[in-house]
């Protein structure tokens, strides 16, 4: 008797609905973030100087325009809590406190994230959430914040759905809407559990400014692009609106050639991944706000169809993506992994593209589409042959649309 009972009470509590406490915020991430964030570039030399600065930078050279939102404050911000246990920024680095800084940003119509972590301690070794999830999330929500990224280290064998889940319950319970960026490198699957706990999550280890090197640091490494690309093998299906897989921040304009900077730019855009700048947005050479400016490619990352590109042949050194965007247009991408210059003659009536994920399939042979170099501006269409030299260690990207 008591077995049914305690049976009947489980069944109703799996058929409740989720209360609306213990939901994430939803439409934050309709479409991926984009925004910088001050680690890949300055690591622990932040100060609320460079915010403002970075701010500014954002809105003057037409970043912000072009799409980018967020700035983002990463490791080392941190002072230390104070009796009450409340957290407090570096009174040296940030002497005008959080709320400052939040008020300068909102007032250039832009966003500012902050930096956490699930342990006692950050990766920089400052205090962490642990324990104060809800205290955190509260002075967070008071100082204006607008983003979450939350790490993983000092985790000591907590559990990262209950870590991760915690946090999300605390932003819902400060009430603000705080995009909540996981950063747990994919050690626990969190594609697979975490749509409703947070809004991307970071799929792998960080990323390093090379194009296919592992980066050692002892007892972890950081990747290079083609490293962090192959790792999203079989991912794509967990992304879409409002939760997808962070294929970590860019390093564009931080030390790779100008075609490995186009290719990785193109990249994450294909997949979907959020696009958080990571050089220093103060100066930078004309190349590079090319680069990151670049509408035409932004314009496929921020489509609202929200489905991650589709990787449909692979020979040698040579890579064909696919992405089905919104009004039946699609985006194409052939990958040059090589070192040398590849002359590309491309027969598209050879190849069909069909994708299982969207449903979507393209026949060159049925109809032709009309195409735009996403980088050029050139045009042509596919009843000829695309020629075209796919640069070492590069990309083509065109957009295309039905139609001569
Ligand atoms: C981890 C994260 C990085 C960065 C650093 C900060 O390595 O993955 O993105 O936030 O910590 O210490």
């Amino acid at each position: 008797m008591k077995r049914t009972a305690n049976l009947i009470l489980a069944a109703s509590i799996a058929a409740a609905p989720a209360a609306a406490w213990a939901q994430k915020f939803d439409g934050l991430a309709a479409t991926p973030q984009m925004g910088w964030n001050s680690w890949n570039k300055f690591a622990c030399n932040i100060d609320e100087k460079l915010i403002r600065e970075t701010a500014d930078a954002m809105v003057k050279l037409g970043l912000k325009d072009a799409g980018y939102q967020y700035i983002n404050i990463d490791d080392c911000w941190h002072g230390t809590r104070d009796d009450h246990g409340d957290i407090r920024p570096d009174p040296q680095r940030f002497p005008s406190g959080m709320k400052a800084l939040a008020d300068y940003v909102h007032a250039r119509g832009l966003k500012l994230g902050i930096y956490s972590d699930v342990g006692d301690k950050t990766c920089g070794g400052r205090p962490g959430s642990r324990g104060h999830e809800y205290q955190d999330a509260k002075t967070y929500a008071a100082w204006g914040i607008d983003y979450l990224k939350y790490d993983w280290c000092e985790s000591k064998g907590i559990n990262a759905v209950g870590a991760y889940t915690t946090m999300r319950d605390a932003i819902r319970a400060a009430n603000r809407p705080i995009l909540f960026s996981m950063c747990e490198w994919g050690d626990n699957k969190p594609w697979e559990w975490a749509a409703d706990v947070g809004h991307s999550w970071r799929t792998t280890g960080d990323i390093y400014p090379c194009w296919d090197c592992e980066k050692s640091a002892g007892s972890w490494s950081a990747w290079g692009v083609m490293r962090i690309l192959d790792k999203q093998e079989g991912l794509r299906k967990y992304a879409g609106p409002g939760h997808w897989n962070d294929m970590d921040m860019l390093e564009v304009g931080m030390g790779m050639t100008e075609d490995e900077d186009r290719a990785h730019f193109s990249i994450w855009s294909m997949l979907n991944s959020p696009l958080i700048l990571g050089n220093d947005l103060r100066s930078m050479p004309d190349a590079v706000k090319k680069i990151i400016g670049r509408r035409e490619v932004i314009a496929i990352n921020q489509d609202p169809l929200g489905v991650p590109a589709l990787r449909f042949w692979r020979q040698g050194q040579v890579e064909l993506w696919a992405k089905p965007l919104a009004n039946d247009e699609w985006a194409f991408m052939v990958l040059n992994r090589g070192e040398t210059p590849l002359p590309l003659h491309y027969d598209w009536k050879q190849n069909a593209i069909a994708d299982d994920l969207s449903k979507r399939d393209v026949d060159f042979k049925q109809a032709t589409w009309h195409w735009t170099d996403a980088w050029t501006g050139k045009t042509g269409d596919t009843s000829r042959r695309l020629d075209a030299t796919v640069p070492a260690h590069g990309v083509v990207l065109l957009r295309l649309k039905k139609g001569a």
